[in-house]
């Protein structure tokens, strides 16, 4: 049916229906936020096989905070674990790790291991994998824009100097192509504020299935409906 499988360059995942997977189960979500990470795992596994050069997945967004306090703790443990746990494995597989999002509201521990964990990875080759945590698209845009302003402000920069260019250059995905393919699991078809400057062009997939039960069918599936998608970026002719 398929002639050839497109592998997008940059795959964002919003990885949704951690709650739902548990209590469908009578579990309590937190059991379902266990299981999501076990997906996850698994996920990086998949990119890393189909060869993809980027991937970016949504952990934790800044409007999450508004979630019961233990929610929000066990979810902070939960990637604290990932990140310091993976590390060695990831490491040894070629991975380059990036955090996205605000930092400053993290304790002071998280952000060292954050700042360990890329500067252990940066000259690495592999998959780019990049965990976007306390992460929200506008608040990026917004702190891009103060940045900018105070550049202007030191008058390194004039007015007209800002373009897209330089926008991009200011985001938190700095020299991250953009997205080519979001998929976002859990059945709720949102951006939900997620690499909302960079997906500008992205192709959405979204699948009904619940996060903790993501697995390469399911990915597999996703790239083939990628490839199935003609993209022209506002023109008339087909790129390839
Ligand atoms: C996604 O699963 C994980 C995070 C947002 C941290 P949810 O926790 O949103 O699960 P549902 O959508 O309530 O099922
Ligand atoms: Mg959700």
């Amino acid at each position: 049916m398929m002639e050839k499988l497109q592998i997008p360059v940059h795959i964002g995942v919003t990885m949704d229906g951690n709650g739902r997977w548990a209590q469908a189960r009578g579990k309590p979500r937190t059991d379902g936020h266990r299981e999501g990470i076990k997906a996850l795992r698994k996920l990086v596994e998949y990119a890393i096989r189909h060869g993809i050069r980027y991937l970016t997945v949504f952990s934790f967004s800044s409007e999450n905070w508004r979630r019961p306090k233990s929610e929000v703790e066990f979810i902070f443990k939960l990637l604290r674990r990932f990140v310091e746990s993976d590390l060695q494995k990831l490491h040894a597989n070629n991975v380059r790790i990036r955090i996205l999002g605000d930092r400053e509201e993290l304790e002071a521990g998280l952000q060292d291991i954050i700042t360990e964990v890329e500067r252990k990875t940066q000259n690495n080759t592999g998959l780019n994998l990049n965990v976007a945590f306390n992460y929200g698209g506008r608040a990026e845009i917004a702190s891009a824009v103060q940045k900018i302003a105070r550049a202007v402000s030191r008058k390194e920069i004039l007015p007209d100097d800002i373009d897209e260019n330089l926008i991009e250059r200011t985001l938190f995905t700095n020299e991250i192509p953009d997205p080519d393919l979001l998929i976002r699991t859990g059945g709720e078809q949102r951006i939900s504020n997620f690499l909302v400057w960079q997906s500008a062009y992205a192709e959405l997939v979204f699948l009904d299935v619940l996060w903790p039960d993501f697995d390469e069918e399911d990915f597999v599936k996703s790239l083939e409906i990628f490839s199935s998608r003609q993209r022209r970026f506002g023109g008339i002719e087909p790129v390839s």
